[in-house]
């Protein structure tokens, strides 16, 4: 079967800063392997990219060493202003953590708030990591300054419910849900050990898991919020939040596909469409992905191609393999084996 390449609009490439973790040559291996074409870095980096010079410094490693096509999002800080709302055009959107989680851009208070709101143009996405009652905040925020925004990794009954109200309303307001806030719950924890299920935003119970299955039709897109961190850290005295995911997102949906909770075009919709129209990304032409629907695997633990080289799910049977991967034209993966080397990706944003 034959799909269009996948693009995934939340992924931590950790380069520059922590190259143990992952860079920009094994962030993509890791996307090729799980179907994805094209991929949208996220800009809590060390240093976080915040300003031209990091902004540049990343885009010259990402040319370099990138083997799928790609974006960068650029990271809101409390001094936003008209010098960093002109990067728009040479970045896929500006992202905002108003909630807590890794690394340094937590923008605590909604003071700080108003200049990206008011500034960021309103075609280029903004890009919220808002939980809970925060969520709230933040769609106060975009109806004040009448402007859309995309909220990242919907996790609870609660947010779901209110991106729901919203939409209703004809607000607009689009939102994200990764795979394993779809797959996974508290109840989850046991089994993958409490330091590695560390994850921001934190599994919810099985009730907020079956409320994103309910409401599938206000869910725009799915992100795998690939944040890939080593085991030593993970099963360390301070876990740091996140899992990696590039390579075990597809499987997972197929397999929801053959059990009857998706379709095949709810899974393409959502994984290439709708992401490209919401971040308005030029088309990869001469660019597919072949999957085998019905070859069954168990997820392994380790043999992965992201640094980090573990995952919540191993363990799971799951039907459907990515055989090859077209990109450009260039065959860039087949049966395991990455092809494309570092320096293939190209950028999205010219
Ligand atoms: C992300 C990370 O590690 O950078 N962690 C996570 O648990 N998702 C940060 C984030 O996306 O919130
Ligand atoms: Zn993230």
């Amino acid at each position: 079967m034959r799909l269009p390449g996948l693009i995934d609009p939340h992924v931590h490439v950790r380069e520059p800063g922590a190259t143990h973790k992952e860079d920009w040559a094994t962030a993509t291996a890791a996307a090729l392997a799980g179907g994805f074409t094209a991929i949208l870095a996220m800009p809590n980096t060390q240093p976080p990219v915040t300003t031209v010079e990091v902004l540049e410094k990343t885009l010259a490693l990402a040319r370099q060493k990138a083997r799928c096509d790609y974006a960068q999002h650029l990271g809101g800080t409390g001094r936003f202003g008209a010098r960093e709302a002109a990067l728009a055009p040479r970045v896929a959107g500006l992202k905002l953590y108003l909630s807590r989680t890794f690394g340094p851009l937590w923008l605590a208070r909604t003071e700080v708030w108003h200049g990206p709101f008011h500034l960021w143009p309103r075609e280029t996405p903004l890009v919220v990591h808002a939980e809970r009652v925060t969520l709230a905040a933040a769609l106060f925020f975009a109806r004040l300054y009448d402007r859309p925004i995309h909220v990242a990794h919907v996790a609870y009954r609660e947010e779901i419910l209110l991106i729901r109200g919203a939409k209703e309303r004809g607000w607009p307001v689009t939102c994200e849900v990764t795979p394993h806030h779809l797959f996974l719950s508290q109840e989850d924890v046991p089994r993958i050990g409490e330091g590695r299920a560390e994850v921001r935003p934190s599994l919810g119970t099985a009730q907020d898991r079956e409320a994103l299955w309910q409401n599938l039709e206000v869910i725009d897109v799915f992100a795998t919020d690939h944040a890939p961190h080593t085991l030593t850290e993970k099963d360390g005295l301070q876990p740091p939040p996140g899992y990696p995911g590039l390579e075990t997102a597809l499987p997972l949906f197929l397999t929801a596909v053959r059990e009857g909770r998706l379709s095949m075009e709810d899974v393409v919709r959502r994984m290439h469409h709708r992401v490209r129209a919401l971040w308005r990304l030029p088309q990869q032409p001469e660019t597919w992905v072949e999957v085998a629907p019905e070859a069954s695997w168990e997820i392994p633990e380790q043999g992965w191609h992201t640094r980090a080289n573990w995952t919540p799910f191993a363990g799971w049977r799951v039907y459907g393999r990515v055989r090859r991967v077209v990109l450009r034209g260039k065959e860039v993966y087949r049966d395991g084996q990455v092809l494309a080397p570092p320096g293939y990706g190209r950028s999205l944003r010219g």
